[in-house]
């Protein structure tokens, strides 16, 4: 996979949203819709109150194909997991600023893997949570929504929030990716467009579209 700069615009389907039966056709599904990047969201019933998949899941997509696989975990001690979703074969690792870890310490080990790092912060956490990290990250995720649930409705108060993220990274003359998750469909992905977010997760827009691909392309061309 080609690494991209923070100019490409990226869509990466929420695997959350997919028919966990069926996996494997869905990652497939999603490649032929368009998808840049594969978002999978994992979950420990403690950090969010939802449990969805950890490292098997992870290995099995990374198994059957070559897309880059962008791996958000809502886990409370992401540092303890770390060593299995880079073994798993993650591409990218995002771990939240909120959870109970040294995250300077998580952020280099994941770069010290060869992997992409990303931090998350969540929708009530302010922007100044991030800053210190901001050289150290490949892409910094705004929630959209309180992570744990799909289908959720997109949070529009988390939009300055994203200009300041854009406004600190060019100021700073940095390259970070940011990323929107949660409630993205074409309007709202036209929203945090404007607002500077160039990666944009969309779980039940994409996945229980009636045409995926249309879909798809309606985000990267909203
Ligand atoms: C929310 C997850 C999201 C979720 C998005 O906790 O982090 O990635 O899958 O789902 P939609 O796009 O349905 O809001
Ligand atoms: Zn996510």
């Amino acid at each position: 996979m080609i690494p991209r700069t923070c100019h490409d615009r990226v869509i990466a389907p929420s695997l959350l949203a997919a028919d966990f039966s069926r996996v494997r056709e869905e990652t497939t599904r999603a490649i032929h819709a368009g998808a840049d990047w594969l978002h999978l969201d994992v979950m420990d019933g403690h950090f969010v109150d939802n449990i969805s998949f950890g490292p098997a899941m992870v290995q099995a997509v990374h198994e059957t194909n070559d897309i880059f696989l962008d791996v958000h975990l809502m886990i409370s001690r992401p540092d303890h997991y770390l060593e299995r979703f880079i073994a798993a074969g993650s591409d990218l690792i995002t771990v939240h600023v909120e959870a109970d870890h040294d995250v300077a310490e998580t952020l280099r080990r994941i770069r010290a893997a060869g992997l992409q790092a990303g931090l998350a912060i969540n929708p009530a956490t302010p922007f100044e949570a991030a800053e210190p990290y901001l050289g150290e990250i490949d892409l910094l995720l705004c929630m959209t929504v309180v992570p744990g649930f799909g289908g959720q409705a997109f949070m529009p108060e988390v939009l300055p929030k994203i200009e300041a993220a854009a406004a600190a990274r060019s100021a700073r003359g940095l390259a970070y990716h940011i990323e929107v998750d949660g409630g993205i469909d074409a309007t709202t992905a036209a929203l945090c467009g404007r607002a500077g977010a160039n990666v944009l997760v969309a779980g039940s827009s994409t996945f229980r579209a009636p045409d995926m691909a249309a879909a798809v392309r309606a985000i990267r061309e909203a």
